[in-house]
Parts: structure tokens; sequence; C-alpha cells
């Protein structure tokens, strides 16, 4: 069953950025165009919503998309890295650029492309089909310390060397090629008692969560997306992302932070030295998590984080 991706965070998204008629805007993770959809009704006919998504699935969503919202849309089917430095090299000035990260409901829905440890799949776990490297090739192909270190960097997993070594004991005898039989893998790794611990939570969830992020070099886009989405706005744009796990919240966090950070001399300076000036003013303290209202309505929202700043006019010295 493939359900529609309900959107994340959106009012509290639209608060934040508080998309205005006319305005420009670049939606870095157009998926079923949820939030796509908020921001185009409040940019109206003299606005531009660039869109951008590196499934061809989410392509043919905008396509409708494109024909029953007023404002003016664009689409770029590719990394949304590469797409904002395109956009960069064009010229194109943004008021707005914001990102939803990780999944859509859609893709974790559609079984066979191997995103769900609910579901038998080929080991495939590809955002873009197109690309070459998947996660049949990660599971089969890397080494049992790459595989354990993939497991505690990026799913946080403290069974990452006993699953990394009942996964390559596996191996031996036959290529993993389904998610069932990387399921059943992690499964057999674990004691009895440490399965048991996971209580509502799947024994693979962490797994799986690091080799997708794996499979679509998911940290790396965003840390060139960020430095390139700020370089895009106009003064007074507004950069917004919602993370789902600490390894994208901590990236967003700090970058945002070093934007909207001024004077740097040690506390105990007379006078600045430094001369730094912030480029930028955090639109929120802390991040935005969904209500528990939210959470009730959307249980995939749990994780959600909002962090967003504004990018200040040149002269403003704050
Ligand atoms: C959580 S969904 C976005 C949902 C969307 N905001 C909505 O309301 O429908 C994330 C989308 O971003 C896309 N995506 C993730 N990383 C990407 C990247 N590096 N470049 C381009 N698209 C990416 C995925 O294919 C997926 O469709």
């Amino acid at each position: 069953m493939s359900r529609t991706h309900i959107p994340v965070l959106a009012g509290e998204l639209i608060d934040v950025i508080a998309p205005a008629a006319g305005e420009t805007a670049v939606d870095c993770t157009f998926g079923a165009g949820g939030h796509a959809r908020l921001i185009a009704d409040r940019l109206g006919p003299a606005g531009t919503l660039v869109c951008i998504d590196r499934d061809p699935a989410a392509q043919e969503r905008f396509d409708e998309f494109a024909r029953e919202v007023h404002c003016e849309t664009r689409f770029l089917r590719m990394d949304y890295s590469e797409a904002l430095s395109l956009l960069h090299d064009e010229g194109v000035a943004a008021d707005l650029v914001y990102l939803d990260l990780g999944i859509s409901s859609m893709q974790v829905d559609a079984r066979e492309r191997g995103f769900s440890y609910s579901y038998d799949a080929p080991l495939d776990m590809r955002m873009d089909p197109g690309q070459t490297l998947d996660a049949r090739a990660i599971v089969n192909g890397w080494d049992e310390r790459q595989l354990a270190q993939l497991f505690r960097r990026y799913g946080d997993d403290p069974s990452a060397n006993r699953i990394a070594r009942e996964i390559v004991r596996r191996r031996k005898r036959g290529a993993i090629e389904t998610t069932g039989e990387l399921v059943a893998a992690i499964e057999a790794a674990l004691p009895a008692a440490v399965r048991r611990s996971f209580g509502g939570s799947h024994p693979a969830k962490r797994v799986f969560q690091a080799v997708r992020i794996a499979v679509n070099a998911e940290l790396d886009s965003l840390d060139r997306a960020l430095p390139l989405g700020w370089e895009l706005l106009r003064e007074d744009g507004r950069l917004a992302v919602i993370s789902f796990h600490s390894l994208e919240d901590r990236r967003v966090k700090r970058f945002l932070a070093a934007r909207s950070r001024g004077c740097v001399c040690p506390p105990d300076f007379p006078v600045c030295v430094c001369g730094r000036r912030p480029e930028g003013e955090l639109l929120t303290g802390r991040a935005i998590a969904p209500t528990p209202g939210e959470v009730a309505d959307n249980p995939r929202a749990k994780s959600g984080r909002l962090r967003a700043a504004r990018k200040l006019p040149a002269g403003d010295t704050r």
C-alpha cells in the first residue's frame, strides 16, 4: 500500500519562514509536494517555486502539482546540492530555501524499492534509481570492519560488530539479496535478551537507516547543500531544515549557529578585535519538535526537528 506523504511540521515551517506573495522559494525535497503546496499558496501568482527531488516518482507528482498551483514552477530532478549549485550559476536569488530531509512515505511504502525492513524486497534503497551504488553492493561488498563502522556511525547501533560479523559469515554461503535476508542476519546476530530490549522498535531499524544514509550519501549532500542554500538567499531570505536524526540535526544546528554568531573574541577581551559580524539571525532558538497531536496523527513525524535562520542585510550590525 502506498500512502501519500503527510508533511511534517508544516504549520510550524510556514510560521517560521513566513512566505510572502511574490517571493522566490526553493523546495529542495519535493516528495509529494505537501510543503510545496502550502508555500505555493502563499507565494501566489507573482511568486516562483523551484522544486527539487532526485526521485523520478517525485517528478511525476510535480507535473500534476504544477498544473494545480498558481505560482511559476520549475522542477530539477537531481541531488539538491547539485541543483542549488546550478541555480547559483544561473544567478537565481531566493527568499526561501527549505529542506525536509530523509525519505517520503511513498518511498518507504513502495516495497520493491527495499527501504523498509517490514517487507521482503530486493536490497536497493536508492532514492535515484539511476545511480549505481545500491544497498546490495554495500551489504555484500564492504568488509566486516567497514560494515561495523557504518552501523555504528550512521545507525548508532550498539550491536554493530556482531551484526557485521554475522553478515559476513552468511555472505560466504551466497550473496544477501533481499531485505528479508538482511533482517534475518541482524536478528540472528542478536542474543534473545538484546532482541527483547528493543521494545516497540524493530531490531533492524538502525542498520537500515545506516545503509540508506550510505547508499544515498545523505550527509555529504546535506553538508554541501547548507552553504549553497545560504549563498542563494537574498538579504532577509530564510533557510529552514527539517531533520529526522541527530546526525542531520547536529550539522544543521552547527551551520546555522556559525552563521548567526558575531564576535568570537575571548570573553575577557575588553573590546572586540575580531570584527566579526553575524551574517544571520536564528529564527528558532531550540529546534521545533512536532506536537503530541501531530505525532498521534502521523507517527512518522516523531523525530522531526525544525531549525531556521534569516540572512541579515549587509549593513545590519546587530
Ligand atoms: C521527506 S521527503 C519530502 C516530503 C515533502 N516535503 C512533502 O511534504 O511531500 C524527502 C524527499 O527528498 C528527496 N531527497 C532526499 N535527499 C535528496 C537529495 N540529496 N537530493 C534530492 N532529493 C532528495 C527524497 O527523494 C524524498 O522525495
